[in-house]
């Protein structure tokens, strides 16, 4: 048997395999809500199998978006978009979850397509970002945000429990708090961009303060029998690794005393110019070790996308869950693909039986079907 197709279980909740479509931004809302393209984009992925699927970063405030095209959930137009989506993706069978964040400094920037760099202070789309210090990101993102008074601290904890009731209210079965990428949380953990010197910054305790606070609140509102996650970059690659790594295995032990039940192990992201080994999963051991040393389920993506891959860090246990991004945009029907590579019995059987019938009955043979006119 294949461990990448054995079900999960966490919390109330059971995952038909262990393959997990992390959140991809589709920057395609207008004022955080939902159309067309992500009520067919979602379920199209649930469809070709996966376990999970994450909807993508939603911001909890206007001013938490990346990009003006990113989805938000401060507000019920947005909420009711989502109920859409979740209900979509439960209906493929798999369990429907959502990120939900705050960009923190990288906010007000356009469309990846578009430039990917901070939007013009003087243009009307542009808003001001804000952050724990007034530092920029630089490289592309190098405008200066504003440095958060303890009001705005608040403020922003509070969306995120907002958020965390709407996604609750809209389906939403598995929640992911979005810790990563040099956005607004990690930001208040890095030293690359917090230099405050109240109780959110400094020491570990103070920098680890901000994310600790939110998931706690966070856990108020989110029900106890549905897993409550974070996705946080663990390392940097600056140069001072292992000490970011024991921090971050420092923070994760406490937040899961605040009640996290998975974390989504990622990287920091929190300076341009990192030096990241990329390659097929190259995060896997990294994954394992915050599992052994933190004591939590983990998930984890970058490049474990090739199905043998996938099945080995699952087997050996680096990660309890293959986050698979750009491959499912490539292919929807990735575990189809996967099940196939893999070399499973009936491969097929990972998809609805409107197509599951037909391809158990279809040889893809290229040459056999060559029309040849
Ligand atoms: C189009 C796109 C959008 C993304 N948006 C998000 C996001 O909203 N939140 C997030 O945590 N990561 C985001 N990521 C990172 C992915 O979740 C994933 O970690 C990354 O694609 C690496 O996995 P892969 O090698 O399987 O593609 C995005 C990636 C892509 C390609």
């Amino acid at each position: 048997m294949s461990a990448l197709f054995t079900p999960f279980k966490l919390k109330d909740v059971t995952l038909r395999n262990r393959i997990s479509v992390p959140p991809m931004c589709q920057y395609s809302a207008i004022d955080g809500v939902t159309n067309d393209w992500h009520w067919t984009h979602y379920p199209t992925l649930a469809r070709g199998g996966a376990g999970l699927v994450i909807v993508e970063a939603t911001a909890v405030l206007p001013e938490g978006r990346i990009t003006p095209g990113c989805t938000g959930l401060w507000n019920d137009a947005q909420a009711e978009g989502m109920a859409r989506i979740a209900a979509s993706i439960k209906a493929a069978g798999a369990v429907p979850g959502i990120q939900i964040a705050h960009a923190g400094r990288k906010a007000s920037a356009n469309r990846p397509w578009e430039g990917d760099d901070h939007i013009p202070a003087d243009d009307p789309r542009a808003w001001q970002p804000i952050a724990p210090s007034a530092i920029a990101f630089g490289a592309n993102l190098p405008r200066v945000p504003r440095a958060m008074t303890l009001d705005d601290i608040a403020r922003v904890k509070q969306a995120f429990v907002d958020a965390a009731r709407r996604a609750r209210a809209a389906g939403f079965e598995w929640l992911e708090l979005h810790f990563a990428h040099g956005y607004l949380a990690q930001s208040f953990f890095s030293i690359h961009s917090n230099q405050r010197t109240d109780a959110y910054g400094g020491s570990l305790e103070g920098r680890s303060r901000f994310l600790v606070e939110t998931l706690a609140a966070v856990r108020q509102v989110w029900p106890e029998n549905l897993p409550l996650t974070a996705r946080f970059g663990v390392i940097e690659y600056d140069g001072r690794d292992e000490e970011t790594l024991a921090e971050s295995i420092e923070l994760t032990r406490k937040l899961r005393g605040e009640g996290l039940d998975l974390l989504n192990v990622s990287v920091g992201f929190s300076i341009p110019g990192a030096k990241i080994p990329w390659g097929p999963a190259f995060l896997a051991p990294i994954s394992a070790r915050v599992r052994r040393e933190a004591g939590v389920p983990v998930a984890s993506s970058w490049g474990v996308d090739i199905p043998r891959v996938a099945e080995r860090v699952i087997a050996e246990e680096q990660m309890d869950l293959a986050m698979i991004g750009r491959a499912h945009l490539a292919d929807p029907h990735y575990p189809y693909r996967a099940a196939q590579h893999l070399k499973l019995d009936r491969p097929s059987w990972v998809l609805p039986a409107q197509y599951a019938y037909w391809l158990e009955r279809y040889q893809p043979d290229p040459q056999a079907r060559d029309c040849g006119d």
